[in-house]
């Protein structure tokens, strides 16, 4: 409550005008990876780090944005948005008026109109837990809002998602916006990357979400988020040739991999298995959430953390380390390595009475082994992007 009204004030005094406020959340993904852009099965949960979109109209028809994390202003001609990304964090707001604007929503784009935009948020950047895709869900709800159109929470993601496919340049699939725009508190999200149905289940109020960050940078517009998909997708290309309706590795099972497995580069091989048998993972770890088999569920995080690692190679060394310490540790339940993969974080699912004892030990353990200093929050399952009353 203290950042939204920082947030009011700082909006205020910088564009004289009273705003709106919106929150849109990052996230972080109990399992389920790589699996969004062969249609397959993710479970993530939004956390409680978010970005915050402060919005107000304008009568110059100007669009003006501020980054208070970067200190930094951009505006436009709202008429004439950029063509081009530029390699700054205004690629993701203008990303998203961009696809707004294709989509129809009438962004105020007239002499006399244009909107005055605050963003800040406590995301960590570069640590797997998309603060991207919160910046571009808040922009994208406090314009929906301001102008007065309505579109769907799954509508919304996948404008989202355009926008940074698209503009910003990154071939990401649809999870984080997704979450983004459609968590629920206390809840995780089942989603099927195929048609966008879901599901929410419960997270015990005796569980904690413990996250540590390896500190090992995270990037997805890196050259091996991109190395992977194609990989991913040849191995779905010459299955294809013998099952056509194999279109995505969600249609894929492992009797078709040992069919034809030996026909498929090796890495393209692993990285298929790692997909086929992580959609199965997922769908198993949404019903043991559902029926409170928390055991299942640890073990299938277990599982699916060295699939990651071994078939996906997407792991890091730190990674596995941080893992494996928390598996010697009272009160965990299940440990992996989340998000795009390459660095991050791990998310940790751990009894709550234990969690701050987890904690303190697992940061203990973790500097003392690879010199680095870990970040590690004890995080809540949080609303998907909404108002902030004010
Ligand atoms: C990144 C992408 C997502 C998803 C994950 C891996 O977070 O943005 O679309 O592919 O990596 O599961």
């Amino acid at each position: 409550m203290e950042d939204v009204k920082r947030m009011r004030e700082l909006h205020r005094a910088r564009f004289d005008a009273e705003p709106e406020v919106f929150a849109a959340p990052g996230r972080v993904n109990l399992i389920g990876e790589h699996t969004d852009y062969a249609e397959g099965f993710v479970m993530p949960v939004a956390i409680d780090f978010a970005t915050l979109a402060a919005i107000s109209p304008r009568d110059d028809g100007r669009v003006v944005m501020w980054a208070e994390n970067y200190g930094e202003e951009r505006s436009f001609d709202a008429a004439a948005l950029p063509p081009e990304r530029s390699g700054e964090w205004s690629d993701y707001p203008v990303g998203v008026l961009r696809m707004l604007a294709e989509a129809g929503v009438a962004i105020p784009a007239s002499a006399n109109s244009g909107l005055s935009l605050s963003l800040w948020g406590d995301v960590p950047l570069g640590s797997g837990l998309s603060s991207s895709a919160s910046v571009e869900v808040a922009t994208a709800t406090a314009v929906v809002a301001l102008v007065g159109a309505t579109i769907s929470g799954p509508e919304l993601a996948r404008l989202c998602q355009r926008a940074e496919n698209e503009f910003v340049g990154a071939n990401c699939g649809i999870m984080d916006q997704f979450i983004s725009a459609n968590g629920r508190a206390n809840h995780a999200l089942l989603l099927d990357c195929r048609d966008l149905s879901y599901r929410l289940a419960p997270i015990p109020e005796n569980v904690a979400l413990v996250i540590a960050n390896t500190m090992v940078r995270h990037s997805i517009a890196g050259g091996e988020y991109g190395t992977r998909r194609a990989e991913v997708e040849l191995a779905c290309r010459i299955l294809a040739g013998h099952r056509p309706e194999i279109r995505f590795l969600r249609d894929a099972t492992v009797e078709d991999l040992a069919r034809w497995g030996s026909e498929i580069p090796e890495a393209a091989r692993k990285r298929a298995r790692h997909i086929i048998t992580e959609n199965a993972r997922t769908v198993a770890a949404a019903d043991a959430l559902e029926r409170h088999d928390m055991k299942q569920l640890g073990e299938l995080m277990r599982e699916a953390h060295w699939s990651y690692s071994r078939d996906f190679e997407a792991s890091c060394a730190e990674a596995d380390r941080m893992v494996e310490l928390a598996e010697t540790l009272p009160g965990l339940i299940g440990a992996r390595l989340t998000g795009g993969g390459f660095g991050g974080c791990t998310v940790n699912l751990v009894e709550q009475e234990q969690a701050n004892g987890f904690k303190a030990a697992l940061g203990k353990l973790y500097a003392q082994e690879t010199g680095i200093e870990p970040e590690i929050y004890v995080c809540h399952a949080s609303d998907g992007a909404h108002r902030v009353a004010p």
